[in-house]
């Protein structure tokens, strides 16, 4: 779906990426050995239980890791509209200053990590154009203006005279996504951004999501424990579980024949049982700390199918018919599936 560029570089490559943080029961790492990749105009879901990662990995990507944690390992490879590749983990800190918010945004779970409680919201966007572009104010003002409309909020003339705290927290979240949809971005990375608003206006934003990676190539990373969203608005899908991708395939294999045992226990696989509109089910048992994980696979403490080989290694990811797996034993079955 969408604008897709085929046979060109992908948007971002990240291969073998690791991220540490040193605690005091040791080191964990909620970003391990992670892979993958997002074409131009292309949506990815990324989904997994609380604390599998996910949002680690925005941070990683973002440069955005604070001390104690570091990244220690692996390429985040970024390729611009101009074809020209470069490793974001090789770029200094103002370098990358200048592609974040600009070629590549984030749209964080909390508004207020985009926004300045102080400062006016006009201010505020028309600096998210500004330092990036040499265009006049009045040409930033009308960008910001059009953003703010774009993410469904009225009067946008009086809106950008208010400060964050005139806002309602969905208000301010809507605020915060229409910066990162300021600069038409190649890359936004929306980490559970429309959780805490109505559904009207959720739909209504994922819209306008949709319309400018169609309109301007822009790649999305969507985060989230809603399958619903995922399912509709998706072109692949990744599942993490304690830091690591453990399926990852086009949305509607993915969901249609999760052939991970986890992937399976998320949907609430049911053979005739139609998953749209449903979210992440409940599996049995605890996600195990980081700091704690099993020997071997680190699901094989709460998967239905283990066998001895899981708890002697850790799978290794493979390749199957297109399908991207950590599992010694993945699952073959169709489900019936209204994607
Ligand atoms: N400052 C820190 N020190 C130590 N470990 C940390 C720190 N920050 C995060 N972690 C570890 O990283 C793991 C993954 O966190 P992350 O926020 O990426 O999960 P998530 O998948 O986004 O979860 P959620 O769905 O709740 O947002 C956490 O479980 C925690 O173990
Ligand atoms: S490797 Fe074994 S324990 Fe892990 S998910 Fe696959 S079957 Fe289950
Ligand atoms: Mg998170």
């Amino acid at each position: 779906m969408l604008f897709t560029d085929a046979g060109s570089q992908p948007v971002l490559q990240v291969r073998n990426l690791r991220t540490e943080f040193r605690t005091s029961t040791g080191v964990v790492a909620p970003v391990n050995d992670v892979s993958f990749g997002v074409q131009r105009g292309q949506v990815m879901g990324l989904v997994g239980e609380s604390g599998s990662g996910k949002s680690m990995t925005g941070y990683s990507i973002m440069g955005l890791v604070d001390k104690p944690g570091r990244i220690c390992g692996g390429t985040i490879e970024y390729t611009g509209r101009d074809g020209v590749t470069i490793d974001l983990r090789a770029l200094t800190q103002e370098q990358m200053r200048r592609i974040r918010g600009n070629r590549i945004a984030m749209i964080f779970q909390d508004p207020m990590m985009t926004l300045n409680p102080v400062l006016r919201i006009d201010t505020q966007m028309m600096e998210a154009v500004l330092a990036h572009e040499a265009v006049g104010t009045s040409e930033a003002r009308r960008r910001a203006r059009e953003a703010l409309v774009k993410v469904g909020i009225p009067s946008p003339d009086d809106r950008l005279l208010a400060y964050p705290h005139h806002f309602s927290g969905g208000m301010r979240q809507r605020v915060a996504i229409a910066i990162a949809l300021i600069n038409k971005p190649d890359l936004i990375i929306a980490d559970e951004p429309t959780t805490a608003l109505d559904v009207t206006i959720q739909g209504q934003i994922l819209f306008e999501m949709q319309k400018l990676c169609a309109e301007s190539g822009t790649a999305l990373i969507w985060i989230t424990h809603d399958l619903s969203v995922v399912a509709g608005l998706a072109d692949s899908l990744s599942v993490m579980y304690a830091g690591r991708i453990v399926e990852s395939g086009s949305v509607a294999e993915v969901l249609e024949s999760p052939m991970h045992p986890y992937t399976q226990g998320l949907i609430g696989c049911a053979p005739s049982r139609s998953r749209r509109g449903q979210s992440l089910a409940q599996i049995p048992g605890m996600t195990p700390s980081l700091a704690r994980l099993p020997v071997g696979c680190a699901f094989s403490e709460r998967c239905a199918v283990v066998q001895n080989d899981c708890q002697r290694s850790a799978p290794l990811q493979t390749n199957i018919s297109g399908r991207v797996l950590r599992c010694f034993h993945p699952v073959r079955q169709k489900y019936e599936i209204n994607v």
